[in-house]
């Protein structure tokens, strides 16, 4: 089958398009002249070169294909209407493509984000019907971006899945917290459980496809995650196994997000970039619960993710460990020096 990975270049795409070769797929991919091509570069695909923001670039991407798996997005932008004008306006220009030059498709599947649906209320999951209310413009550029594809849904075969955070070689940024605890601290914010859903890559990738091959999917959205939410404490000291090293749990008050976020933000603008962390962002890290469903996606589409944090984090520690994004304890550096 013919099929087109927006994104592909990305830290999820490259694991999508990996896939889809491993399935026997003929992969086109959208990428830009100013994208970092280095997970994809030496796999067998088609580069497209285009921009979701720039619909007279899309035809010749969409022409032909079966399948188009949507991930092109902003996840941090200098300004809201950025968010919007790739996040949502992209998936528009996209499916309008679509429409006009994709005659075959089976299916168009958007990539959105928990954010679209926003924090649970408490640690009961949260389902895909629950009314939404993102807290950040990120969020609210995918909710629009679904709505978007939810309108073209008596033309199109369309689904969408949301993914909590994703994990995994190649992220950077859970790396964050994963460089936290390599330097022996595991941050916590206040003393409160706080408990969320999360993906490991090759899961999402897994679910993804399940979704795009399933009929039942058709006009549907699913959450995407592992079935286990993790306490965050549990996050970091599951990290710290994995590294072989003892942490210090560090807790911090939430209020001191609100300084830091301003400092980043002040930095962030200084150097015209987009800010890491931001007063938007701060909203979302204070929430307590990150809980998603997914049953719906057990349910209609029978995929349940099956990666268990201690293998997914294992395994990511030990590819940052070979690619140098993670400092090595002193004793396996030893160890290593000796075996040599
Ligand atoms: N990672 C997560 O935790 C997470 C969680 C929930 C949802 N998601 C969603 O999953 C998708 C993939 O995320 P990711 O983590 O893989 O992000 P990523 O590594 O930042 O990849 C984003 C991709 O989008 C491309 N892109 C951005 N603007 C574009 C434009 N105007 N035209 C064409 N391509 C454009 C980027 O190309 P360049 O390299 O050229 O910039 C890159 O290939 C996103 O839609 C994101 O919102 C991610």
């Amino acid at each position: 089958m013919q099929v087109l990975v927006t994104g592909a270049n990305g830290f999820v795409g490259s694991f999508l398009v990996e896939e889809l070769l491993r399935r026997g797929h003929s992969v086109r991919c959208l990428v830009r002249k100013t994208s970092n091509l280095q997970w994809i570069q030496h796999l067998p695909v088609d580069l497209v070169y285009g921009e979701v923001t720039r619909p007279e670039t899309l035809g010749p991407a969409v022409e032909g294909v079966q399948q188009v798996y949507h991930l092109a997005g902003v996840t941090k932008a200098r300004r809201r209407e950025d968010y919007f004008r790739v996040n949502a306006g992209g998936t528009e220009n996209l499916l309008r493509a679509c429409e006009e030059h994709a005659g075959d498709l089976t299916r168009f599947l958007l990539v959105s984000s928990q954010a679209a649906a926003g924090p649970s209320a408490g640690p009961k999951p949260r389902v895909e019907s629950d009314p939404p209310h993102p807290l950040t413009s990120y969020g609210q550029s995918k909710l629009e971006a679904e709505r978007i594809v939810a309108r073209f849904r008596d033309q199109l075969p369309v689904s969408v899945v949301r993914p909590p955070a994703v994990y995994g070689p190649r992220d950077r940024d859970v790396l964050i917290l994963f460089r936290y605890v390599a330097h022996g601290v595991n941050p916590q914010l206040g003393r409160g459980e706080r408990l969320v859903s999360v993906v490991h890559v090759r899961d999402l990738v897994q679910g993804m496809l399940a979704v795009a091959n399933s009929e039942a999917a058709v006009g549907q959205t699913y959450f995407v995650a592992h079935p286990e939410p993790v306490e965050w404490s549990a996050f970091g000291e599951t990290m710290a196994r994995a590294m072989g090293r003892k942490v210090r749990k560090l807790v911090l008050p939430a209020w001191i997000l609100w300084p830091a976020a301003l400092v980043s933000e002040i930095a962030a603008r200084l150097a015209r970039r987009p800010a890491t962390l931001n007063l938007e962002k701060v909203r979302e890290i204070r929430e307590r619960y990150w809980v998603c469903s997914v049953e719906k996606l057990r349910r209609e589409v029978g995929f349940t993710a099956s990666v268990d944090l201690e293998t997914g984090v294992r395994e990511t520690v030990q590819w940052y460990w070979e690619h140098g994004w993670l400092p090595k304890p002193k004793s396996r550096r030893k160890k290593a020096e000796r075996s040599r």
